[in-house]
């Protein structure tokens, strides 16, 4: 052998020696064992790893894991990540040196997963890309893009008058048997061949509610494109916690590769219990309902990873919908008002409306969206003022002729026009519309076409308009699908269409 090769043969050993001795010291730091002194429901007391850190992910026997989430000196308050009834006092517990992570990558799309990526379905083992944190900081302000692409919810209610954009955060909110999960499912159906990936995560749900989302998005080919994150409602409440927090690490994934994202927390009210559960029993101090004082971060944190990076980074958005579940229409309770404040908006349902059969049962006075209208299609943009004036002079005017009043024509026009209104809001779930669509129907209805339609014909009557935006031109489709203005000759051709369908229902 020469003698400069095995110069370097002997400095590649050294190089290789320091190496094993680096990993070495290293993988001796992390490895002090604990003893649990303590149990109680979902989590453990551990003594003996004074160097543990904050988060750091501890294993205990039986592959049960847990967060070192109470660091004392003498002690630490450990939240468990799985069943925990094998696991007794004196129990030996050992440092992971690192926080929970999960994989992520295009194996997951089409799977369902509890929060520690485990697949609950099934059937074959995750291919995964890499693993990655499930708490991350969120973009940097410099690394964010305004929000100019609508996410269309295929909901005419919403899509006209509480516009959602790529990259918002749009809070649902009601109280129980409202159609908020409704209003989520349906948005993620319309993303149907329209490039956005959908993340679904379960949150502390009954597990028939679960399986009846699952099953939904599974008949209507939703899951092609769609991962679903679940934890039911007698998980261990350290899972139910970390659920948000790991199915956004999944959504980001496919952002930060360029994606449009749309993530449905469902729903975040049981996330707030879970993590008051913990925050109780690890005696730290209640706040107001008892809530501990950090409960406003830990959700902001979680919707500040919701974004619309800029072009630099790939352009891709991550949309969040989050769900809250009110109580008694309480909206200004503790966790919906903090909610309100951190979102971009809120759609509220109300049972009032759903006891009606007006369905989705928005309650369009207390929605709003903040972002959404700079990303509306011009088309929309044209007429949802009109339309919003119209509702909200009917809804003030309905009550009075409710009383059998005596009406001048004028206000008996308003409220006719505003029955039709509502009429075409209704909108059964599962049967998302498309833009053409949508744009045909409340062109008609801003047209006055549907005033001369019987109620009981409304529907009947839309579908046939529905069926007439078939024969739409494909010129003129592109031309409503794009973000141009409407010209005027388009709005003058589909209102000639309209008239047409509309004409054997009595439309003038
Ligand atoms: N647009 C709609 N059309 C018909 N039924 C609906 C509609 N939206 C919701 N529902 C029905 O209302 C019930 C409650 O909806 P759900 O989304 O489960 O409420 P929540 O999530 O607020 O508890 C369900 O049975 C659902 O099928
Ligand atoms: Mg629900």
């Amino acid at each position: 052998m020469k003698a400069e090769n095995l110069q370097a043969t002997v400095e590649q050993a050294f190089a290789n020696l320091d190496r094993v001795r680096e990993a070495h010291v290293q993988g001796l730091d992390a490895h002090e064992i604990g003893i649990v002194t303590s149990l109680s429901t979902g989590i453990a007391r551990v003594a003996g790893l004074p160097g543990v850190c904050y988060e750091e992910v501890v294993k205990f026997p039986g592959e049960l894991f847990g967060i070192a989430f109470n660091v004392d000196e003498d002690e630490i308050g450990v939240v468990l990540l799985g069943d925990y009834w094998n696991l007794h006092a004196g129990d030996e517990v050992e440092r992971r040196g690192h926080v929970v992570d999960i994989p992520v990558g295009d194996g997951m799309i089409g799977r369902v997963v509890n929060p520690l990526g485990r697949p609950l379905d099934g059937k074959e083992p995750l291919i995964a890309e890499k693993r990655v944190p499930i708490e991350r900081p969120a973009p940097p302000i410099m690394d964010r893009a305004p929000v100019t692409v609508p996410l269309q919810s295929g909901i005419k209610v919403v899509d006209a008058l509480i516009p959602i954009g790529r990259g918002q955060r749009e809070l649902i909110l009601g109280d129980r048997q409202t159609g908020k999960t409704a209003i989520a499912v349906d948005t993620i159906l319309n993303q149907r061949g329209q490039d956005v990936l959908c993340v679904y995560c379960a949150i502390g749900q009954r597990a028939s509610a679960v399986a009846k989302v699952i099953a939904d998005l599974r008949e209507n080919g939703a899951m092609e494109y769609t991962v679903v994150v679940v934890t039911e409602g007698n998980d261990p409440p350290g899972l139910s916690y970390i659920a948000p927090y790991s199915a956004t690490s999944i959504a980001e994934y496919f952002m930060q590769a360029g994606r449009d994202v749309l993530i449905v927390y469902d729903d975040l009210t049981n996330h707030a219990r879970a993590y008051r559960e913990l925050s109780l029993l690890l005696r730290r101090p209640p706040g107001r309902e008892a809530y501990p004082g950090d409960i406003f971060y830990i959700h902001s944190r979680l919707l500040e990873r919701a974004t619309h990076l800029c072009d630099k980074l790939g352009g891709g958005s991550l949309t969040a919908l989050p769900i809250i579940e009110t109580e008694a229409q309480n909206i200004a309770a503790y966790i919906p008002t903090n909610l309100i404040s951190i979102t971009d908006g809120q759609i509220y349902l109300s049972p009032n409306i759903f006891e009606l059969g007006i369905l989705p049962a928005v309650d369009v006075g207390k929605s709003v969206s903040r972002v959404g209208g700079q990303a509306q299609r011009a088309a929309y943009r044209a007429i949802s003022g009109d339309l919003k004036l119209a509702y909200a002079q009917f809804e003030e005017l309905e009550t009075f002729a409710r009383f059998g009043t005596r009406l001048d024509e004028a206000t008996r026009k308003i409220i006719e026009h505003g029955r039709r209104v509502r009429a075409c809001l209704k909108q059964p779930a599962f049967e998302p519309v498309s833009v053409p669509g949508q744009i045909a129907v409340l062109l008609a209805l801003t047209g006055r076409l549907f005033d001369n339609v019987p109620l009981e014909r409304m529907r009947e009557a839309e579908l046939a308009l529905h069926k007439a935006t078939e024969g739409f031109p494909a010129d003129l489709i592109k031309r409503i699908s794009s973000f141009e203005e409407l010209m005027d000759s388009d709005r003058e051709a589909i209102l000639q269409f309209a008239r047409v369908a509309l004409a054997p229902f009595g439309s003038s």
